[in-house]
C-alpha cells in the first residue's frame, strides 16, 4: 500500500514536471496500442497521437533523427523511476535486464549482446579486438561518420594496417561490385555502415556479409541507424559484429548502446575493454604468477563497469514503446515519409539534387540532398531561423544537407521544409 503510494507520488511528480498531464498521457498511451495488428501509414490520426507522446516542441520541425532520437513520455518517466531507486534505496545493478530484451529486438541471443554507451564504443571493440596485423587491408566508405572512421584510422596509425574506400552506389548491386573490386589477397575485413549516417542509403548488408563470408573476411558493421528503423534479424544478416544505440531510431535515453558479437566470433574478437561483468571464475591479484582472466563465455566479457540501471530501465521502455505500436508499423511509416521527402524534393528538378538513391531497397528513413545556389550551411542557416532542424553534412567534403524523418513527424513538416528551398 505504502509502495503504491510512494510509486504514484513519483510518478506525479516526475509528470508533473512535464507538459502534458498525466491523463492525456494515459490516454495517449492507449490510443497507441496496435494490439499486433497493421496500421496504415497514412493514418495520421493515429500518428498524431504518437506524437503527442513526445515531449517535442511544438513550433519546431525536428527532422534529425539520424544524429539523436527524441525520447517519449514513458521512457523519460521509466529512467526517472530507475534512477529513484538507485538513488533512494542504493541499488545496485539490473542493467543487464535490458541486454535479453536488446538482443530479441535486433534477433540475436542475449550471449551475444555487450551494452556499451554508444555506438563509437562499440566499433572500437570491433576494431582493436580483431587480429590484424601490418599491410592487412579493411574495406570502408568515403562517407564514414568519424565514430567509423577515427578507430580505424588510430589502429592504421598504430599497426599500420590499410584502408581501402568505396563510394556508396546508387544501386545494391553497383555497391557490392564496388566493395568487391577492392578485395585483394591483403584484404582482411569489411567494416561499413549498414547506413552511412551522410546519405542514408540503405546498404546491401546481408549481402556484404556473405560476400566476406565467401571471402573469408571478418565482417564488423557499424549499425547506427539499424534497429529502430529497419526490422531488423543480426543472425540473417550473419555479420560478424554489429555496433549500435539506443538513442537514434529506437528512441532510447541518450549514452546507451550494444554490441553485437556473432557467437562463434567471439573465440576471434579479443576482448580488451574488460572489467566486472567480463569475468566469469575467480582471479586472484595475490597468487604468483597471476593467472590470466578467466572471460565470461559471452559477449559480456567486452564490457566492464557500472551502467546506468535508469538509462537501461529506459532501453526496455523503448522497446515496449516500438512494440505497443509494432516494429513493422513503424518501419512503414518512417519508409513511407522517407519517400514522400524524396519526391517532394524531386519535384524541384535539376534545382535540387537529391543524393540518396530512390531504389526501393536502397532507401528509408533518411535522404540527403542539395539546393543548387546556396552553400550548404546558409540553407541550415536559414533552416534553423525557421525553427526547422535538419542536419548539415560536411564529413568528407559532402558539402550537403541531410533530412531525416521518424514516427513524430508528418508531412506538413515536411512541406514547411519545401517551402523554404521554394523562397531560396
Ligand atoms: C553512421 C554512424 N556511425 C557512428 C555514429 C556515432 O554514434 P555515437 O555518437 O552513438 O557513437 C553515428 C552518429 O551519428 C553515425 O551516424
Amino acid at each position: 500500500m505504502e509502495l503504491n503510494r510512494r510509486n504514484f507520488i513519483r510518478s506525479a511528480s516526475v509528470l508533473a514536471a512535464l507538459s502534458l498531464s498525466e491523463i492525456e498521457i494515459i490516454s495517449a498511451k492507449q490510443k497507441i496500442k496496435s494490439d499486433g495488428k497493421q496500421i496504415s501509414e497514412s493514418d495520421e490520426a493515429y500518428w498524431q497521437n504518437v506524437r503527442q507522446l513526445f515531449p517535442l516542441a511544438k513550433d519546431r520541425a525536428y527532422l534529425n533523427n539520424g544524429t539523436l532520437g527524441p525520447s517519449p513520455y514513458p521512457v523519460i518517466e521509466a529512467v526517472h523511476k530507475g534512477m529513484m531507486d538507485e538513488d533512494q534505496d542504493g541499488n545496485y545493478g539490473g542493467w543487464e535486464a535490458a541486454s535479453a530484451k536488446l538482443a530479441k529486438f535486433v534477433g540475436a541471443h542475449d550471449d551475444e549482446i555487450a551494452l556499451t554507451h554508444n555506438v563509437t564504443e562499440g566499433i572500437n571493440i570491433g576494431c582493436w579486438g580483431l587480429p590484424l596485423k601490418r599491410g592487412d587491408e579493411v574495406i570502408l566508405t568515403t562517407h564514414e561518420h568519424v565514430g567509423n572512421a577515427a578507430p580505424w584510422l588510430c589502429r592504421q596509425k598504430e599497426d599500420g594496417i590499410v584502408i581501402r574506400t568505396y563510394t556508396p552506389a546508387m544501386t545494391a548491386d553497383e555497391t557490392l561490385n564496388r566493395i568487391s573490386a577492392l578485395i585483394n589477397k591483403n584484404t582482411k575485413a569489411i567494416a561499413t555502415p549498414h547506413i552511412p549516417c551522410t546519405q542514408g542509403q540503405v546498404l546491401p548488408i546481408k549481402e556484404i556479409c556473405r560476400l566476406a563470408k565467401e571471402k573469408g573476411l571478418y565482417s564488423v558493421i557499424d549499425g547506427a541507424h539499424g534497429p529502430g528503423m529497419l526490422l531488423l534479424d543480426l543472425h540473417d544478416i550473419g555479420c560478424d559484429t554489429y555496433a549500435s544505440c539506443c538513442h537514434k531510431w529506437m528512441l532510447g535515453p541518450k549514452g546507451t548502446g550494444f554490441l553485437y558479437v556473432r557467437k562463434d566470433f567471439q573465440d576471434i574478437l579479443e576482448p580488451h575493454n574488460v572489467g566486472g561483468s567480463s569475468i566469469e571464475g575467480n582471479w586472484d591479484m595475490n597468487a604468483f604468477p597471476v593467472k590470466s582472466l578467466p572471460y565470461a563465455n559471452n559477449a559480456h566479457r567486452y564490457y566492464g563497469g557500472t551502467q546506468s540501471s535508469g538509462l537501461y530501465r529506459g532501453v526496455s521502455a523503448s522497446i515496449d514503446f516500438i512494440e505497443t505500436i509494432g516494429m513493422q508499423n513503424i518501419h512503414k511509416r518512417i519508409k513511407s515519409l522517407g519517400k514522400y521527402t524524396q519526391d517532394r524534393l524531386l519535384e524541384f528538378g535539376d534545382k535540387v539534387e537529391l543524393l540518396t538513391p530512390t531504389e526501393e531497397r536502397s532507401r528509408c528513413g533518411v535522404n540527403g540532398f542539395r539546393v543548387k545556389g546556396i552553400e550548404y550551411t546558409k540553407f541550415y542557416s536559414l533552416c534553423a531561423d525557421n525553427k526547422i532542424r535538419i542536419r548539415s553534412v560536411a564529413e568528407n567534403g559532402l558539402n550537403s544537407l541531410r533530412v531525416s524523418t521518424h514516427i513524430y513527424n508528418n508531412k506538413t513538416e515536411v512541406d514547411g521544409l519545401m517551402d523554404l528551398i521554394r523562397k531560396v
